[in-house]
Protein backbone atom coordinates (compact mmCIF):
# COMPACT_ATOMS: atom_id res chain seq x y z
CA UNK A 1 0.00 0.00 0.00
CA UNK A 2 1.26 3.83 -0.96
CA UNK A 3 1.92 6.57 2.03
CA UNK A 4 -1.32 8.79 1.09
CA UNK A 5 -2.89 12.08 2.02
CA UNK A 6 -7.17 11.06 2.55
CA UNK A 7 -9.70 14.18 3.06
CA UNK A 8 -12.80 14.38 1.55
CA UNK A 9 -14.95 16.89 3.62
CA UNK A 10 -18.18 17.33 1.27
CA UNK A 11 -21.35 17.20 2.88
CA UNK A 12 -23.55 15.04 2.09
CA UNK A 13 -27.48 15.33 2.85
CA UNK A 14 -28.97 12.39 1.39
CA UNK A 15 -32.89 11.28 1.29
CA UNK A 16 -36.43 12.40 0.52
CA UNK A 17 -37.36 15.59 0.97
CA UNK A 18 -33.67 16.90 1.34
CA UNK A 19 -33.90 19.75 -1.20
CA UNK A 20 -36.91 21.28 0.60
CA UNK A 21 -34.53 23.20 3.39
CA UNK A 22 -32.13 24.46 0.83
CA UNK A 23 -32.70 27.76 1.87
CA UNK A 24 -32.29 26.80 5.49
CA UNK A 25 -29.32 25.17 4.60
CA UNK A 26 -27.92 27.96 2.12
CA UNK A 27 -28.77 30.96 4.40
CA UNK A 28 -25.38 30.95 6.85
CA UNK A 29 -23.12 31.08 4.07
CA UNK A 30 -24.34 33.68 1.34
CA UNK A 31 -26.93 36.54 1.30
CA UNK A 32 -26.99 35.97 -2.65
CA UNK A 33 -25.97 33.04 -4.58
CA UNK A 34 -26.18 32.16 -8.40
CA UNK A 35 -28.53 29.47 -8.98
CA UNK A 36 -27.31 27.58 -12.17
CA UNK A 37 -28.36 24.37 -14.16
CA UNK A 38 -28.84 22.76 -17.08
CA UNK A 39 -31.45 22.65 -20.11
CA UNK A 40 -34.77 22.30 -18.69
CA UNK A 41 -35.17 18.88 -16.92
CA UNK A 42 -35.30 20.72 -13.64
CA UNK A 43 -38.19 23.19 -14.88
CA UNK A 44 -40.11 20.55 -16.18
CA UNK A 45 -39.75 18.25 -12.91
CA UNK A 46 -40.95 21.01 -10.52
CA UNK A 47 -37.61 20.74 -8.82
CA UNK A 48 -36.44 24.22 -9.75
CA UNK A 49 -39.77 25.79 -8.33
CA UNK A 50 -39.48 23.63 -5.06
CA UNK A 51 -35.49 25.52 -4.48
CA UNK A 52 -36.82 28.70 -5.40
CA UNK A 53 -39.34 28.51 -3.21
CA UNK A 54 -37.04 26.92 -0.20
CA UNK A 55 -34.25 30.32 -0.78
CA UNK A 56 -37.11 32.96 -0.89
CA UNK A 57 -38.42 31.91 2.56
CA UNK A 58 -35.22 31.31 3.86
CA UNK A 59 -34.18 34.86 2.59
CA UNK A 60 -31.17 33.88 0.11
CA UNK A 61 -31.42 36.04 -3.25
CA UNK A 62 -30.84 34.26 -5.80
CA UNK A 63 -29.97 35.14 -9.96
CA UNK A 64 -30.17 32.43 -12.63
CA UNK A 65 -28.23 31.02 -14.85
CA UNK A 66 -29.76 27.88 -17.05
CA UNK A 67 -28.81 26.00 -20.31
CA UNK A 68 -25.53 24.28 -19.38
CA UNK A 69 -25.02 21.10 -21.94
CA UNK A 70 -23.69 17.85 -21.29
CA UNK A 71 -20.16 18.14 -21.64
CA UNK A 72 -20.19 21.74 -20.05
CA UNK A 73 -19.08 24.62 -22.24
CA UNK A 74 -16.04 27.20 -21.86
CA UNK A 75 -18.65 30.14 -22.97
CA UNK A 76 -21.10 29.84 -20.46
CA UNK A 77 -18.92 29.50 -17.95
CA UNK A 78 -17.04 32.85 -19.06
CA UNK A 79 -20.99 34.40 -18.83
CA UNK A 80 -21.33 32.93 -15.38
CA UNK A 81 -18.11 34.62 -14.01
CA UNK A 82 -19.63 38.09 -15.62
CA UNK A 83 -22.78 37.61 -13.48
CA UNK A 84 -21.59 36.43 -10.72
CA UNK A 85 -19.03 39.73 -10.47
CA UNK A 86 -22.10 41.97 -11.30
CA UNK A 87 -24.33 40.66 -8.90
CA UNK A 88 -22.34 40.36 -6.28
CA UNK A 89 -22.62 36.54 -6.19
CA UNK A 90 -21.42 34.77 -2.93
CA UNK A 91 -22.17 31.01 -3.58
CA UNK A 92 -23.15 28.65 -6.48
CA UNK A 93 -25.95 26.44 -6.35
CA UNK A 94 -25.79 23.80 -9.02
CA UNK A 95 -28.87 22.21 -9.86
CA UNK A 96 -28.31 19.42 -12.02
CA UNK A 97 -25.63 16.50 -12.89
CA UNK A 98 -21.88 16.14 -13.48
CA UNK A 99 -21.99 19.23 -16.41
CA UNK A 100 -23.78 21.57 -14.38
CA UNK A 101 -21.89 21.14 -11.19
CA UNK A 102 -18.62 21.72 -13.15
CA UNK A 103 -19.57 24.57 -14.64
CA UNK A 104 -20.21 26.08 -11.37
CA UNK A 105 -17.04 24.63 -9.86
CA UNK A 106 -15.05 26.26 -13.09
CA UNK A 107 -17.26 30.17 -12.14
CA UNK A 108 -16.12 29.99 -8.75
CA UNK A 109 -12.41 29.90 -9.14
CA UNK A 110 -13.11 32.02 -12.09
CA UNK A 111 -14.44 34.88 -10.47
CA UNK A 112 -10.97 35.25 -8.28
CA UNK A 113 -8.85 35.30 -11.65
CA UNK A 114 -7.91 38.20 -13.97
CA UNK A 115 -7.14 36.08 -16.78
CA UNK A 116 -8.82 33.33 -18.68
CA UNK A 117 -9.76 30.53 -16.29
CA UNK A 118 -9.25 28.42 -19.33
CA UNK A 119 -5.69 28.46 -17.94
CA UNK A 120 -6.35 26.31 -15.22
CA UNK A 121 -7.77 24.09 -17.35
CA UNK A 122 -4.37 24.32 -20.27
CA UNK A 123 -1.65 24.60 -17.78
CA UNK A 124 -2.62 23.44 -14.06
CA UNK A 125 -2.42 26.62 -12.84
CA UNK A 126 -2.95 26.97 -8.49
CA UNK A 127 -5.70 28.55 -7.21
CA UNK A 128 -6.08 30.26 -3.69
CA UNK A 129 -9.80 30.56 -3.27
CA UNK A 130 -12.92 29.61 -5.09
CA UNK A 131 -16.67 30.96 -4.18
CA UNK A 132 -17.96 28.05 -2.50
CA UNK A 133 -20.45 25.61 -4.31
CA UNK A 134 -23.17 23.77 -3.19
CA UNK A 135 -25.29 21.43 -5.22
CA UNK A 136 -28.42 19.73 -5.67
CA UNK A 137 -27.51 16.45 -7.58
CA UNK A 138 -30.22 15.37 -10.31
CA UNK A 139 -28.09 12.06 -11.76
CA UNK A 140 -26.10 9.23 -9.79
CA UNK A 141 -22.94 9.86 -12.30
CA UNK A 142 -20.44 12.28 -12.03
CA UNK A 143 -19.21 12.29 -8.68
CA UNK A 144 -18.49 15.94 -9.28
CA UNK A 145 -21.16 16.46 -5.88
CA UNK A 146 -18.07 15.39 -4.06
CA UNK A 147 -15.34 15.61 -5.74
CA UNK A 148 -12.73 18.72 -6.20
CA UNK A 149 -12.74 18.13 -10.02
CA UNK A 150 -14.57 19.93 -12.82
CA UNK A 151 -14.20 19.03 -16.52
CA UNK A 152 -14.91 21.64 -19.21
CA UNK A 153 -15.16 21.85 -23.05
CA UNK A 154 -13.07 24.80 -25.19
CA UNK A 155 -15.48 24.41 -27.96
CA UNK A 156 -13.19 26.26 -30.01
CA UNK A 157 -10.32 24.56 -29.70
CA UNK A 158 -12.15 21.18 -29.59
CA UNK A 159 -10.22 20.35 -26.31
CA UNK A 160 -11.71 19.12 -23.23
CA UNK A 161 -9.95 19.48 -19.72
CA UNK A 162 -9.89 18.35 -16.23
CA UNK A 163 -8.38 20.41 -13.66
CA UNK A 164 -8.43 19.49 -9.61
CA UNK A 165 -8.08 21.57 -6.31
CA UNK A 166 -9.48 21.33 -3.09
CA UNK A 167 -10.86 24.62 -3.43
CA UNK A 168 -13.61 22.71 -5.44
CA UNK A 169 -15.00 20.64 -3.46
CA UNK A 170 -18.47 21.37 -2.56
CA UNK A 171 -19.42 22.63 0.58
CA UNK A 172 -22.54 20.63 0.59
CA UNK A 173 -24.45 18.27 -1.72
CA UNK A 174 -28.07 16.94 -1.13
CA UNK A 175 -28.77 13.90 -2.61
CA UNK A 176 -32.70 12.98 -2.82
CA UNK A 177 -33.00 9.42 -4.54
CA UNK A 178 -36.15 10.52 -5.78
CA UNK A 179 -34.96 13.52 -7.74
CA UNK A 180 -33.79 10.84 -10.01
CA UNK A 181 -36.78 9.10 -10.87
CA UNK A 182 -37.26 11.48 -14.08
CA UNK A 183 -33.90 10.42 -15.99
CA UNK A 184 -34.38 8.46 -19.33
CA UNK A 185 -33.06 5.33 -19.57
CA UNK A 186 -29.56 6.02 -21.67
CA UNK A 187 -28.87 8.45 -18.73
CA UNK A 188 -29.16 6.31 -16.46
CA UNK A 189 -27.15 3.83 -18.49
CA UNK A 190 -24.61 6.44 -19.04
CA UNK A 191 -24.30 7.45 -15.24
CA UNK A 192 -23.43 3.61 -14.53
CA UNK A 193 -20.92 3.39 -16.85
CA UNK A 194 -19.51 6.28 -15.58
CA UNK A 195 -19.29 5.28 -11.99
CA UNK A 196 -18.60 2.24 -12.85
CA UNK A 197 -15.45 3.33 -14.76
CA UNK A 198 -14.35 5.74 -11.22
CA UNK A 199 -14.02 2.68 -10.00
CA UNK A 200 -12.05 0.83 -12.18
CA UNK A 201 -9.39 3.82 -12.75
CA UNK A 202 -8.89 3.04 -9.52
CA UNK A 203 -9.13 -0.27 -9.19
CA UNK A 204 -6.67 -1.68 -11.50
CA UNK A 205 -3.30 -1.00 -10.39
CA UNK A 206 0.39 -2.55 -9.93
CA UNK A 207 0.18 -1.49 -6.55
CA UNK A 208 0.15 -4.38 -3.81
CA UNK A 209 -1.45 -4.88 -0.04
CA UNK A 210 -4.47 -3.43 -0.99
CA UNK A 211 -6.93 -5.96 0.24
CA UNK A 212 -9.08 -3.35 1.86
CA UNK A 213 -9.70 -1.04 -0.98
CA UNK A 214 -9.82 -3.99 -3.38
CA UNK A 215 -12.67 -5.18 -1.60
CA UNK A 216 -14.31 -1.79 -1.05
CA UNK A 217 -13.70 -1.25 -5.07
CA UNK A 218 -15.47 -4.79 -5.85
CA UNK A 219 -18.12 -4.09 -3.27
CA UNK A 220 -19.19 -0.74 -5.03
CA UNK A 221 -18.98 -2.22 -9.08
CA UNK A 222 -21.72 -5.43 -7.79
CA UNK A 223 -23.88 -2.86 -5.87
CA UNK A 224 -23.69 -0.49 -9.30
CA UNK A 225 -24.61 -3.67 -12.01
CA UNK A 226 -27.24 -5.13 -9.60
CA UNK A 227 -29.05 -1.42 -8.63
CA UNK A 228 -29.14 -0.57 -12.73
CA UNK A 229 -30.71 -3.46 -13.45
CA UNK A 230 -33.65 -3.32 -11.27
CA UNK A 231 -33.77 0.95 -12.19
CA UNK A 232 -33.88 0.16 -15.56
CA UNK A 233 -36.99 -1.89 -15.03
CA UNK A 234 -38.38 0.13 -12.50
CA UNK A 235 -37.26 3.71 -12.59
CA UNK A 236 -39.21 4.64 -9.50
CA UNK A 237 -37.56 2.35 -7.54
CA UNK A 238 -36.52 3.93 -4.24
CA UNK A 239 -33.78 1.64 -3.34
CA UNK A 240 -32.02 1.14 -6.22
CA UNK A 241 -31.65 4.77 -6.97
CA UNK A 242 -30.55 5.15 -3.55
CA UNK A 243 -27.94 2.21 -4.12
CA UNK A 244 -26.72 4.04 -7.01
CA UNK A 245 -26.60 7.59 -5.74
CA UNK A 246 -24.58 6.49 -3.08
CA UNK A 247 -22.42 4.25 -4.89
CA UNK A 248 -21.62 7.32 -7.35
CA UNK A 249 -20.17 9.07 -4.47
CA UNK A 250 -18.38 6.84 -2.46
CA UNK A 251 -16.77 5.67 -6.64
CA UNK A 252 -15.45 9.06 -6.65
CA UNK A 253 -15.08 11.11 -3.49
CA UNK A 254 -11.29 9.32 -3.26
CA UNK A 255 -11.67 6.68 -0.54
CA UNK A 256 -11.77 3.64 -2.71
CA UNK A 257 -8.24 4.86 -4.65
CA UNK A 258 -6.59 5.39 -1.43
CA UNK A 259 -3.05 3.86 -1.16
CA UNK A 260 -3.02 2.36 -4.66
CA UNK A 261 -1.43 3.82 -8.13
CA UNK A 262 -3.84 4.93 -10.45
CA UNK A 263 -4.99 4.07 -14.16
CA UNK A 264 -7.06 6.99 -15.75
CA UNK A 265 -6.64 5.92 -19.10
CA UNK A 266 -10.12 5.41 -20.28
CA UNK A 267 -11.33 8.70 -19.08
CA UNK A 268 -8.44 10.72 -20.51
CA UNK A 269 -9.26 8.33 -24.15
CA UNK A 270 -12.74 9.71 -23.74
CA UNK A 271 -12.47 12.99 -23.30
CA UNK A 272 -11.02 13.15 -26.75
CA UNK A 273 -14.15 11.64 -28.18
CA UNK A 274 -16.21 13.98 -26.36
CA UNK A 275 -14.21 16.95 -27.12
CA UNK A 276 -14.82 16.65 -30.80
CA UNK A 277 -18.08 14.57 -30.97
CA UNK A 278 -19.83 15.70 -28.13
CA UNK A 279 -20.84 11.97 -27.16
CA UNK A 280 -21.86 11.10 -23.31
CA UNK A 281 -19.37 10.50 -21.29
CA UNK A 282 -20.20 7.62 -20.07
CA UNK A 283 -21.30 5.64 -22.95
CA UNK A 284 -18.18 6.76 -24.43
CA UNK A 285 -16.22 4.66 -21.41
CA UNK A 286 -18.76 1.94 -22.07
CA UNK A 287 -17.22 1.71 -25.45
CA UNK A 288 -13.90 2.19 -24.44
CA UNK A 289 -13.38 0.33 -20.99
CA UNK A 290 -13.63 -3.32 -22.58
CA UNK A 291 -11.61 -2.66 -25.03
CA UNK A 292 -8.81 -1.08 -23.09
CA UNK A 293 -9.13 -4.30 -20.50
CA UNK A 294 -8.01 -6.56 -23.59
CA UNK A 295 -5.25 -4.12 -24.84
CA UNK A 296 -3.56 -4.22 -21.13
CA UNK A 297 -4.83 -6.98 -19.43
CA UNK A 298 -1.08 -9.17 -20.12
CA UNK A 299 0.44 -6.70 -18.01
CA UNK A 300 -1.20 -7.70 -14.86
CA UNK A 301 -3.06 -10.82 -15.35
CA UNK A 302 -3.77 -11.35 -11.61
CA UNK A 303 -5.42 -8.11 -11.47
CA UNK A 304 -7.89 -9.16 -14.47
CA UNK A 305 -8.70 -12.61 -13.03
CA UNK A 306 -9.38 -11.08 -9.34
CA UNK A 307 -11.96 -8.84 -11.43
CA UNK A 308 -13.38 -11.38 -13.44
CA UNK A 309 -14.06 -14.14 -10.44
CA UNK A 310 -14.70 -11.31 -7.72
CA UNK A 311 -16.96 -8.71 -9.89
CA UNK A 312 -17.86 -11.06 -12.41
CA UNK A 313 -18.61 -14.23 -11.21
CA UNK A 314 -16.40 -16.42 -13.54
CA UNK A 315 -15.37 -19.66 -12.50
CA UNK A 316 -12.83 -21.88 -14.79
CA UNK A 317 -9.62 -23.73 -14.30
CA UNK A 318 -6.76 -21.55 -12.86
CA UNK A 319 -4.88 -23.21 -15.27
CA UNK A 320 -6.06 -21.02 -18.29
CA UNK A 321 -6.35 -17.57 -16.42
CA UNK A 322 -6.59 -16.20 -20.21
CA UNK A 323 -9.97 -17.59 -20.34
CA UNK A 324 -11.05 -16.89 -17.04
CA UNK A 325 -10.05 -12.84 -17.96
CA UNK A 326 -11.65 -13.21 -21.44
CA UNK A 327 -15.01 -14.01 -19.97
CA UNK A 328 -14.93 -11.49 -17.69
CA UNK A 329 -14.37 -9.01 -20.49
CA UNK A 330 -17.50 -11.00 -22.25
CA UNK A 331 -19.61 -10.29 -18.99
CA UNK A 332 -18.96 -7.11 -18.71
CA UNK A 333 -19.65 -6.18 -22.32
CA UNK A 334 -22.85 -7.81 -22.25
CA UNK A 335 -23.91 -6.17 -18.56
CA UNK A 336 -23.18 -2.88 -20.67
CA UNK A 337 -25.10 -4.04 -24.27
CA UNK A 338 -28.36 -5.10 -21.30
CA UNK A 339 -28.22 -1.57 -20.15
CA UNK A 340 -28.56 -0.05 -23.63
CA UNK A 341 -25.15 0.81 -24.20
CA UNK A 342 -23.16 1.30 -27.04
CA UNK A 343 -20.22 -1.36 -28.10
CA UNK A 344 -18.70 0.27 -30.94
CA UNK A 345 -17.25 3.78 -31.83
CA UNK A 346 -19.59 3.10 -34.91
CA UNK A 347 -21.96 3.21 -32.86
CA UNK A 348 -20.99 6.86 -31.44
CA UNK A 349 -20.84 7.75 -34.87
CA UNK A 350 -17.53 8.17 -34.97
CA UNK A 351 -15.81 7.36 -38.04
CA UNK A 352 -12.03 6.03 -37.97
CA UNK A 353 -11.03 9.46 -40.05
CA UNK A 354 -9.70 10.94 -36.64
CA UNK A 355 -9.23 8.44 -34.79
CA UNK A 356 -4.80 9.31 -35.11
CA UNK A 357 -5.65 12.53 -34.09
CA UNK A 358 -7.58 12.06 -31.23
CA UNK A 359 -4.28 9.36 -29.93
CA UNK A 360 -1.62 12.32 -30.14
CA UNK A 361 -3.60 14.93 -28.43
CA UNK A 362 -4.93 12.54 -25.88
CA UNK A 363 -1.01 11.48 -24.80
CA UNK A 364 0.13 15.50 -25.89
CA UNK A 365 1.91 14.24 -28.84
CA UNK A 366 -0.43 16.56 -31.09
CA UNK A 367 1.71 19.43 -28.76
CA UNK A 368 4.98 18.31 -29.21
CA UNK A 369 5.35 16.77 -25.69
CA UNK A 370 4.17 13.21 -25.15
CA UNK A 371 3.11 12.16 -21.62
CA UNK A 372 1.62 8.61 -21.75
CA UNK A 373 -1.90 8.15 -19.85
CA UNK A 374 -2.62 5.22 -18.19
CA UNK A 375 -1.07 3.50 -14.93
CA UNK A 376 -1.27 -0.28 -14.90
CA UNK A 377 0.15 -0.19 -18.82
CA UNK A 378 1.46 2.86 -19.68
CA UNK A 379 -0.56 3.96 -23.43
CA UNK A 380 1.77 5.96 -25.92
CA UNK A 381 -0.26 7.56 -28.90
CA UNK A 382 0.26 4.12 -30.61
CA UNK A 383 -0.91 2.26 -28.30
CA UNK A 384 -4.36 4.72 -27.65
CA UNK A 385 -4.93 4.68 -31.38
CA UNK A 386 -4.40 0.73 -31.46
CA UNK A 387 -7.04 0.55 -28.67
CA UNK A 388 -9.47 3.34 -30.72
CA UNK A 389 -9.47 0.53 -33.32
CA UNK A 390 -10.10 -2.71 -31.47
CA UNK A 391 -13.54 -0.63 -30.48
CA UNK A 392 -14.21 0.96 -33.98
O1 LIG B 1 -29.70 19.62 -19.00
P1 LIG B 1 -30.89 18.94 -18.44
O2 LIG B 1 -32.16 19.30 -19.09
O3 LIG B 1 -30.95 19.04 -16.93
O4 LIG B 1 -30.72 17.35 -18.83
C1 LIG B 1 -29.66 16.56 -18.34
C2 LIG B 1 -28.64 16.24 -19.43
O5 LIG B 1 -29.22 16.25 -20.70
C3 LIG B 1 -30.21 15.20 -18.02
N1 LIG B 1 -30.70 15.10 -16.64
C4 LIG B 1 -30.00 15.27 -15.50
N2 LIG B 1 -30.76 15.01 -14.44
C5 LIG B 1 -32.00 14.69 -14.91
C6 LIG B 1 -31.98 14.75 -16.32
N3 LIG B 1 -33.05 14.47 -17.09
C7 LIG B 1 -34.18 14.12 -16.45
N4 LIG B 1 -34.27 14.01 -15.10
C8 LIG B 1 -33.21 14.27 -14.31
N5 LIG B 1 -33.30 14.12 -12.97
O6 LIG B 1 -29.12 14.32 -18.14
C9 LIG B 1 -28.25 14.80 -19.15
C10 LIG B 1 -26.82 14.59 -18.72
O7 LIG B 1 -26.46 15.45 -17.67
P2 LIG B 1 -24.94 15.63 -17.28
O8 LIG B 1 -24.87 16.61 -16.15
O9 LIG B 1 -24.14 15.94 -18.50
O10 LIG B 1 -24.54 14.16 -16.79
P3 LIG B 1 -23.40 13.65 -15.88
O11 LIG B 1 -23.71 13.82 -14.45
O12 LIG B 1 -23.10 12.31 -16.39
O13 LIG B 1 -22.14 14.61 -16.16
C11 LIG B 1 -21.28 14.38 -17.23
C12 LIG B 1 -20.13 15.36 -17.18
O14 LIG B 1 -19.34 15.16 -15.98
C13 LIG B 1 -17.96 15.09 -16.33
C14 LIG B 1 -18.01 14.43 -17.69
O15 LIG B 1 -16.81 14.56 -18.39
C15 LIG B 1 -19.18 15.13 -18.34
O16 LIG B 1 -18.78 16.36 -18.91
N6 LIG B 1 -17.24 14.40 -15.27
C16 LIG B 1 -16.94 15.11 -14.16
C17 LIG B 1 -16.21 14.58 -13.12
C18 LIG B 1 -15.91 15.36 -11.91
N7 LIG B 1 -16.19 16.65 -11.92
O17 LIG B 1 -15.39 14.86 -10.90
C19 LIG B 1 -15.68 13.21 -13.17
C20 LIG B 1 -16.24 12.39 -14.27
O18 LIG B 1 -15.23 11.47 -14.68
C21 LIG B 1 -16.72 13.10 -15.47
O19 LIG B 1 -15.59 13.22 -16.34
ZN1 LIG C 1 -16.07 9.88 -15.40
Amino acid sequence: MNNFDFYAPARILFGRGEENRIGQLLAPHAKKILLHYGGGSVKRSGLLDRVTASLKAAGVEYVELGGVKPNPRLSLVHEGIDLCRKENVELILAVGGGSVIDSAKAIAMGVYYDGDVWDMYEQGKGIDKALPVATILTIPAAGSESSGDTVITNEEKQLKLGYGNSHLRPLLSVMNPELFFTLPANQLANGVADMMSHVFERYFTNTTHTDLTDGLCETVLRTLMKNALIAKDDMTNYDAWAELGFSGTVAHNGLVGMGRDQDWGCHNMEHELSAIYDVAHGAGLAVLTPGWMEYVYKDNVPMFVQFAVNVMGVSGSYRDPDAIVMEGIRRLREFFRKMGLPGTLAELGIGEDRLEEMAKKCTGAAFGSEHPVGGLKKLYWQDVLNIYKLVK
